[in-house]
């Protein structure tokens, strides 16, 4: 490992990594790793799930998860997911030797969470809960993580009633005897029917985010726009929106990441009649707590 003094800083040289800055406040990465990071889109094709992984409709990459776990913490830090599903964050968490805790309502999901994380051997700590995110202080408090402060959240809460849908996509699954409702709870986020509704609830929860976050603290939400009964429902945009009006609890919006999906096929949708678009892409929004601002 060589390391180079220019005027004040101390670079260490990580070959083909690049130079990191030990002055890095951030993260672990190299300046040649974050300038990469910072495009403004990125392509991930997840590999095919294993059986009980399929079972959740609406799971992330790991791949995709640890680009920006490792972004927005270093080593040791405290990551969170208030929507955990089959545990996708966590794995990648541990993975990256970050501690982590998600909460997932699903008892099906969680189970399958919990198992995954079983058969692995991970140095930190690695905690799935299940209940749901409105209740984040006493989760946290019975697994004695009250005193916790989050470094970075990163979470997929549920498209509004985008599984609930009856696209081309759903019907697939539906015959393959595939889940394409979460749960039939009532504090389960994806029940609520109306979207105005969802929009105000979805903040709630994350005004009890923004209380377990520490200040300067990111947080990445990855959604999207729903095309539904012939239009499109601003789903994306309007939880930037809604986030950053909170009051005392205002998330502050400081970019948009496009997850580009290029491995979905085109379906005929609409063809020769009127527009309906082929949506291959989602939305990563990048928040900051700044609460000294
Ligand atoms: C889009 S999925 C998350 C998928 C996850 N990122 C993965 O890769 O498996 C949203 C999840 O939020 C859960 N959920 C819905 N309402 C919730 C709530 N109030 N508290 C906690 N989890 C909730 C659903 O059961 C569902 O598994």
């Amino acid at each position: 490992m060589k390391t180079k003094t220019t005027k004040k800083t101390k670079y260490i040289d990580l070959g083909e990594r690049g130079k990191y800055n030990p002055k890095n406040k951030l993260n672990d990465l190299t300046g040649k790793e974050w300038i990469k990071f910072s495009k403004s889109w990125f392509i991930h094709r997840p590999i095919r799930r294993k059986e009980n992984e399929i079972l959740h409709p609406a799971k992330f990459p790991e791949s995709l998860v640890k680009e920006f776990i490792r972004f927005f913490t270093k080593e040791n830090q405290w990551v969170l997911d208030p929507f955990l599903g089959t545990g996708s964050s966590l794995i990648a968490a541990g993975e990256l030797n970050r501690n982590a805790v998600g909460i997932e309502l699903g008892k099906k999901y969680y189970s399958i969470a919990e198992e995954r994380i079983k058969v692995k051997d991970f140095s930190k700590s690695i905690i799935p809960s299940l209940g749901s995110s409105l209740d984040i202080d006493e989760i946290l408090k019975s697994k004695k993580l009250n005193n916790i402060k989050f470094d970075y959240v990163v979470t997929s809460p549920p498209y509004w009633n985008q599984l609930e849908r009856n696209s081309l996509r759903q019907k697939a699954r539906k015959e393959k005897g595939l889940d394409t409702q979460y749960s039939i709870d009532d504090e389960d986020l994806g029940n609520i029917k109306n979207y105005e509704k969802f929009i105000k609830n979805q903040a709630k929860i994350f005004d009890k985010v923004y209380d377990v976050v520490k200040d300067k603290g990111y947080m990445t939400i990855i959604t999207n726009n729903i095309y539904y009964k012939s239009k499109l429902f601003p789903l994306a945009f309007d939880t930037a929106v809604s986030l950053t009006k909170r009051g005392a609890k205002s998330w502050v919006l400081k970019d948009e990441k496009i997850w580009l999906q290029d491995d979905k096929p085109l379906i005929a949708l609409g063809i020769n009649n009127a527009w309906v678009g082929n949506r291959h892409h989602q939305y990563c929004l990048i928040f900051r707590k700044e609460e000294n601002e």
